[in-house]
Order: structure tokens, then C-alpha cells, then sequence
């Protein structure tokens, strides 16, 4: 319906919601193994239902303004989504989150849709803290926060439990004054 450019090489941000199942859906069984590493969504998404499901919870936090989910098109195929997990208005802080399949990685899409997110979170929604929960052994995804000038707050150590392994988990965070000042720098 409406769409958001990030660059002039055509990747767009654009609403993800319950009508997109099957598309949903599709996306998550291409890039399973590839998601999956790191990111229990595959385990979660495994048919039509639990793809409108999921859709669906993030219809409702946007319904109830506790969080956000956004789809990365490149060329015209949805190859991943960025989100706010949470979103805590009156507190000020939210939790960013993304993925990706395998035909959107190296691109710089992850980097460009969180900014759009975060920028919004914090310009229009006065979002004063923006967290990235991620596994120790993330180093994709750790590149990201560095990328998007994040800076790590602390280990929750053997925090996560995933595929029967416990992982260290890290908060890294950036602050609302520190967003701005980046931006203006650029
Ligand atoms: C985490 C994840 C999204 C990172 O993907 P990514 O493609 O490395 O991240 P970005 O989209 O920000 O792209 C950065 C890459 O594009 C390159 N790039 C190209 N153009 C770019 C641009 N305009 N801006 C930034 N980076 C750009 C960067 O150099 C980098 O490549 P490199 O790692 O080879 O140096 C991906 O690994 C993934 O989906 N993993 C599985 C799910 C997951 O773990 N999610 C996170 C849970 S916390």
C-alpha cells in the first residue's frame, strides 16, 4: 500500500501484515537454515497458520502501540523485516530486532531499515533508549549495532537457551541524544 525507499538501488520498507501469510511464510522457508542459526523464528513460523499468527501478534502491538514489524523488499521480493519486539512509550525504550534470508544479506538492508525504524522511534515517537538483544556468537548481527553506533551495555551470561545450548547473550543500546547527534554528523 505504501512504502518507504531506502536508497536508490529499489530495497523498500514496507508494512508486513496478517493478509502477507503465505508471502510471509515463503520468505521464512527460504532463508530457515540460514535464520535459524541464531534466531528461534523458523522453529516458529512452520505453516500458513503460525505465519498469519505471528503476523498477527504484531498487528495487535500495533494496534496497542507496544511494538512494530516492517518487510525488506529487494527487487520486488520480500527477503526480510525489521521490528521493534517491544515498545515501552511512557518508559521510553524499545527492543530492535531483525533477519534476513540469504539473497538479502551484504546488501546493507538490515542497516538501512533499522535506521529508518530507529529514527522514527526516536524523532516521532520520543523513544529515549533503543536496545539490540543478540547471541555472543552473532557476529553479523553485532556488526550491525557497531554499524548502527550502538554501544554494549553488558553480557547475560549462558542467558540463552537455544537448540539445547545455553548462549551469552548481549544488550547493546543507543540513547535517543546520541541518535540525534549522529544523525547531524551525517
Ligand atoms: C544479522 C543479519 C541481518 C546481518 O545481515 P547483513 O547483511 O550482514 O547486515 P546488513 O544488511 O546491515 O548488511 C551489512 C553488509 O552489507 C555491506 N553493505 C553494502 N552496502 C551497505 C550499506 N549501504 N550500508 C551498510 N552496509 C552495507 C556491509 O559491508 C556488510 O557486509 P560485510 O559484513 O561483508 O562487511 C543476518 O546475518 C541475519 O539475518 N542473520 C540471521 C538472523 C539473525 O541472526 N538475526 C539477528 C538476531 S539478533
Amino acid at each position: 500500500m505504501y512504502a518507504i525507499s531506502l536508497g536508490d538501488d529499489g530495497a523498500e520498507l514496507r508494512p508486513l501484515e496478517p493478509w502477507q501469510a503465505q508471502e510471509f511464510l515463503a520468505h521464512v522457508d527460504r532463508g530457515r537454515e540460514f535464520i535459524g542459526q541464531h534466531n528461534g523464528l523458523p522453529d516458529v513460523i512452520t505453516d500458513l497458520a503460525s505465519s498469519r499468527a505471528f503476523l498477527q501478534t504484531y498487528a495487535e502491538k500495533a494496534a496497542a502501540d507496544t511494538g512494530r514489524l516492517c518487510g525488506i523488499w529487494w527487487d520486488g521480493t520480500l527477503v526480510g523485516a525489521v521490528c521493534l519486539r517491544t515498545m515501552d512509550v511512557g518508559q521510553g525504550n524499545a527492543e530492535a530486532g531483525c533477519w534476513l534470508e540469504p539473497a538479502g544479506v551484504g546488501k546493507g538492508l538490515v542497516t538501512r531499515a533499522v535506521r529508518a525504524l530507529i529514527d522514527w522511534a526516536v524523532k516521532e515517537r520520543g523513544i529515549h533508549r533503543v536496545e539490540w538483544w543478540v547471541s555472543a556468537e552473532n557476529e553479523p548481527s553485532k556488526a550491525v549495532a557497531r554499524r548502527l553506533g550502538m554501544t554494549k551495555d553488558g553480557v547475560l551470561r549462558e542467558s540463552f537457551l537455544y537448540r539445547g545450548k545455553r548462549h551469552d547473550e548481549e544488550i547493546w543500546s543507543v540513547l535517543a541524544p546520541q541518535w540525534r547527534a549522529a544523525g547531524r554528523a551525517s
